[in-house]
C-alpha cells in the first residue's frame, strides 16, 4: 500500500477517523429533515431526540425564507451599517438582564468561548480559568485547554487551568441527601481558587455550561452559581455562562438556563451558539459594559469576516420570531414535564433507570448497573441507543460513563413523540430484562 513520508498508509477515502459518525457500526444517511423528523435515503422517518441545533425544527420555513430573502438583497460584513445587526442585538438584549448589553457576533460556539476567554483576560488582567470537570467548551486550542472532557485524553492539564467537581447531586460527592449541596459544591470552587492562589496563580474566569450537558445532563442545585460567582469575583475573576447547548428557551420557564439559578444571579459574560441560528453558523457573546470597555481599551479592532452579517442576523431574528410566534418556550415546559413524567414511570418499572433529571426539553436518563453503587451502565446504554435507532428514534448518550441518555430534541417535539419514544424505550428495556432472566435461568440449570 502507498504510504506518506511518515509511513502512514495513503487511503483513497478522504475521511479522517478523528471525525466520527453517529452509530458507526451502522451509520444513517439522512437526506431530508422537517420539524422533529429526519428521513433517510429509503424514506424511513426517524424522531430526532438529539438535535438541539435545529432548535425551532429542522428546515423551519420561516428561517429558511429569512435567509433566502436576505441573501437575494445583500450579504456583507459588519463594517457597514445595517438594520439587521442593530435589530438583532436589540431583540437579544430584551431576553437578558440589562447589565448584559454589549454583543459580539461570531460563527460558532467555539469562537464565542474563545472570545469570552480573551474578554475575561483583558478585563481582569489575569490568565487562569476554573472549569467544571468533564466540561466541553469547544474545539479551538484555547478551549481544548479548558475542556477536561478533551484534555484528559491529551497531554493533560495546563498550569493555568483549575478543575472543580461537577455539581452532580446524583453521582458526585454531595448528593440528594446533603443538606446544602449548592454551598458544598460552591465551597469546592472556593477551595480550588484558594489552592491556585497559594501557587501564585490569578483567576480570570470561571467557565460553566449553565446546565452541564456534556458532563451528563446535570442540573446544578439552585444558588450554586451565585455562590460560585461570589468566590470567583472575590478572586478578581468573571463568571462566563456557556449557553451554547441550553439557551434560547430550551428550559421552558426561562429563556436562559442560568436564570434557573435565581433572579439575582447575572453572569459577566454569556456565550451562545448552536440553536441561535437553527443550523446556520451564528454565535454571539453578550458582555457587561465594564468587560467590553476593558477590551476596547486595548485599541485592538475586533473583526470577524462572517460574524454579524446581514444574513446571519436575519436568521437569528427569524429564530427569535418563531420561538415567540409558536410559543415554543411554553411548549418546552409542557412537553418536557410530560416526558419527565413518562420517564419517571420507567424508573419505577426498570431498575436500570437510576435517575431521571431535567428541565424543559433538557432531560437526562441515568442508566446504572445497580442502585447501591450507581455504576454507569455504559454498554447497556450503547445497546439501547442502537436498538432505539432500529426503532426509528435517534438518541445519544453523554456523561463521563457515557451512560446518560440525553433528550435535547428540537423544540417542536410533541406530546405524541414523547409517548412514542418512551413506549419504544419501555419495550426494549423489557426485552433486555427478559433476555437477562433467561440467561440466568439457563445458568441455573444443572
Ligand atoms: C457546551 C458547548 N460549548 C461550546 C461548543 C462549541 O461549539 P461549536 O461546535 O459550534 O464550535 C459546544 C459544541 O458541542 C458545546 O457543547
Amino acid at each position: 500500500m502507498a504510504a506518506d513520508q511518515h509511513g502512514c498508509p495513503l487511503l483513497a477515502c478522504p475521511h479522517s477517523s478523528s471525525c466520527r459518525l453517529f452509530f458507526p457500526e451502522d451509520p444513517v444517511k439522512i437526506v431530508r429533515a422537517q420539524g422533529q423528523y429526519m428521513y433517510d435515503e429509503q424514506g424511513a422517518e426517524y424522531i430526532d431526540c438529539i438535535s438541539n441545533v435545529a432548535h425551532v425544527g429542522h428546515c423551519h420555513p420561516l428561517v429558511v425564507r429569512a435567509a433566502h430573502e436576505q441573501n437575494q438583497v445583500l450579504n456583507t460584513n459588519s463594517r457597514y451599517l445595517h438594520d439587521n445587526i442593530v435589530d438583532y442585538a436589540q431583540r437579544l438584549s430584551e431576553t437578558l438582564p440589562e447589565q448584559l448589553c454589549v454583543f459580539y457576533f461570531l460563527n460558532s460556539g467555539s469562537e464565542a468561548n474563545d472570545l469570552a476567554l480573551r474578554l475575561a483576560r483583558h478585563y481582569t488582567g489575569h490568565q487562569d480559568v476554573v472549569v467544571l470537570d468533564h466540561a466541553y467548551h469547544g474545539h479551538l486550542s484555547s478551549l481544548i485547554d479548558i475542556s477536561p472532557y478533551k484534555f484528559r485524553n491529551l497531554d493533560g492539564q495546563k498550569e493555568w487551568v483549575h478543575v472543580a467537581p461537577l455539581p452532580d447531586t446524583y453521582r458526585g460527592p454531595y448528593r440528594e441527601d446533603h443538606p446544602n449541596p449548592a454551598m458544598a459544591y460552591a465551597n469546592e470552587v472556593k477551595r480550588v481558587v484558594s489552592s491556585a492562589q497559594e501557587k501564585g496563580r490569578k483567576i480570570a474566569a470561571f467557565f460553566a455550561e449553565s446546565l452541564p450537558s456534556v458532563g451528563g445532563q446535570i442540573i446544578p442545585p439552585a444558588g450554586y452559581f451565585s455562590q460560585v460567582a461570589e468566590h470567583i469575583r472575590k478572586a478578581g475573576g468573571v463568571f462566563v455562562a456557556d449557553e451554547i447547548q441550553v439557551g434560547f428557551g430550551r428550559v421552558g420557564k426561562h429563556f436562559w438556563a442560568f436564570q434557573l439559578q435565581g433572579k439575582d444571579f447575572v453572569p459577566d459574560i454569556v456565550t451562545m451558539g448552536k440553536s441561535i441560528g437553527n443550523g446556520h453558523p451564528v454565535a454571539c457573546v453578550a458582555a457587561t459594559q465594564p468587560v467590553a470597555r476593558a477590551f476596547e481599551a486595548t485599541g485592538v479592532e475586533y473583526f470577524n469576516t462572517f460574524g454579524g452579517s446581514p444574513v446571519s442576523c436575519a436568521v437569528g431574528l427569524a429564530v427569535l420570531n418563531v420561538l415567540e410566534k409558536e410559543q415554543l418556550q411554553d411548549h418546552a415546559t409542557s412537553v418536557g414535564s410530560f416526558l419527565m413524567e413518562l420517564l419517571g414511570q420507567q424508573k419505577i418499572k426498570h431498575p436500570i433507570v437510576g435517575d431521571v433529571r431535567g428541565v424543559g426539553l433538557f432531560i437526562g436518563v441515568d442508566l446504572i448497573k445497580d442502585e447501591a453503587t450507581r455504576t454507569p451502565a455504559t454498554e447497556e446504554a450503547a445497546y439501547l441507543v442502537s436498538r432505539l435507532k432500529e426503532n426509528y428514534v435517534l438518541l445519544s448518550t453523554d456523561g463521563p460513563g457515557r451512560n446518560i441518555l440525553k433528550f435535547k430534541p428540537p423544540m417542536c417535539f410533541s406530546l405524541d413523540n414523547a409517548r412514542q419514544v418512551v413506549a419504544k424505550l419501555d419495550a426494549i428495556l423489557t426485552d433486555m430484562e427478559e433476555k437477562v432472566r433467561s440467561c440466568e435461568t439457563l445458568r441455573l440449570q444443572p
